[in-house]
């Protein structure tokens, strides 16, 4: 039998209504949440990601605002810029959108958001929060993959779950998160000696390499539940993911697909941690 599908814009508009309404909670308590959005230099993929986080900001009721600025602005004034908002009581939530220019130091201006408006959860700080079970920002893409399996109602304890890919914004962040739901993890990445007799094993997989086709039928165990978190252009230059996911849902019990999983929710949770830093200040 084929796997079922986990619908992340299902998923993602169930989250935004829930949004909507603690927004509405929080207005009514004189608090409008506000996200700022820094975007440097001209990127074209940039630029559509920034949009759509203004537009799903602004669909429910947070306030956005971009702010962009050539690729030639310096670093200093960047960090300048950075401080400002993070002194503004009226900016919940600042995200500075990656990657920067060349010429500036990526580490050193995540690291100059505050940790309390750091709504992307890529501050250390948000990291090791998350690490010793400290309330804090998570990362939104392994954060919305930890949604999906709650929307199955998926209890991970016990489970053995194994992430594929070990970046610091989806690899690691999941592996913890799964971990903080008494899951025994597996953490996969390129020098894995051999993936498949580890896949096999897991009740849940995670793909989040960034390549095509990590994952195939014969690497995964019937039934498991499989997340998939990349984003790849296939030959014919349509949005596929790192799974084979015709293959992969013969076998699995679950699956997200691409489009319409996992990317859906990395925008829904941005709109969440940021309510949750508005909800915070407001105490
Ligand atoms: N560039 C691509 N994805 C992201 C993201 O989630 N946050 C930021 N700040 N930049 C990105």
């Amino acid at each position: 039998m084929a796997a079922q599908l986990i619908d992340g814009n299902a998923l993602a508009k169930q989250i935004r209504a829930e949004v909507q309404g603690r927004t509405q909670a929080l207005k009514a308590r004189g608090v409008q949440p506000a996200l700022a959005i820094i975007l440097v230099g001209d990127d074209p993929a940039s630029q559509v990601y920034t949009k759509h986080k203004v537009n799903d900001s602004t669909e429910t009721g947070l306030a956005a605002t971009l702010e962009r600025y050539p690729a030639t602005m310096t670093e200093a004034d960047l960090l300048a810029r950075i401080r400002q908002l993070n002194d503004d009581p009226a900016v919940h939530g600042i995200l500075v959108q990656l990657p920067l220019p060349r010429h500036m130091d990526s580490h050193k201006v995540i690291e100059t958001i505050s940790p309390a408006k750091d709504v992307d959860g890529f501050h250390v700080a948000s990291a090791g929060a998350l690490m010793v079970g400290q309330p804090g920002y998570w990362p939104c893409t392994p954060y919305g993959c930890l949604k999906m399996l709650d929307s199955i109602g998926y209890d991970l304890k016990g489970k053995h779950a194994v992430v594929i890919g070990r970046s610091n914004i989806v690899g690691k962040p999941m592996a913890l998160m799964l971990l903080g739901r008494d899951a025994t993890v597996s953490i996969c990445h390129s020098r894995t000696s051999d993936l498949k007799a580890l896949t096999l094993q897991a009740d849940v997989v995670v793909a989040a390499v960034g390549r095509r086709n990590v994952l195939t039928a014969d690497m995964v165990k019937p039934g498991a539940v499989v997340i998939d978190v990349g984003m790849n252009r296939n030959d014919e230059g349509k949005l596929c993911g790192d799974v084979d996911f015709e293959g992969v849902r013969q076998v699995a019990g679950w699956i997200t697909p691409v489009p319409g999983g996992v990317g859906p929710m990395t925008r829904a949770m941005l709109l969440v941690n940021t309510l949750t830093a508005a909800e915070r200040s407001a105490g």
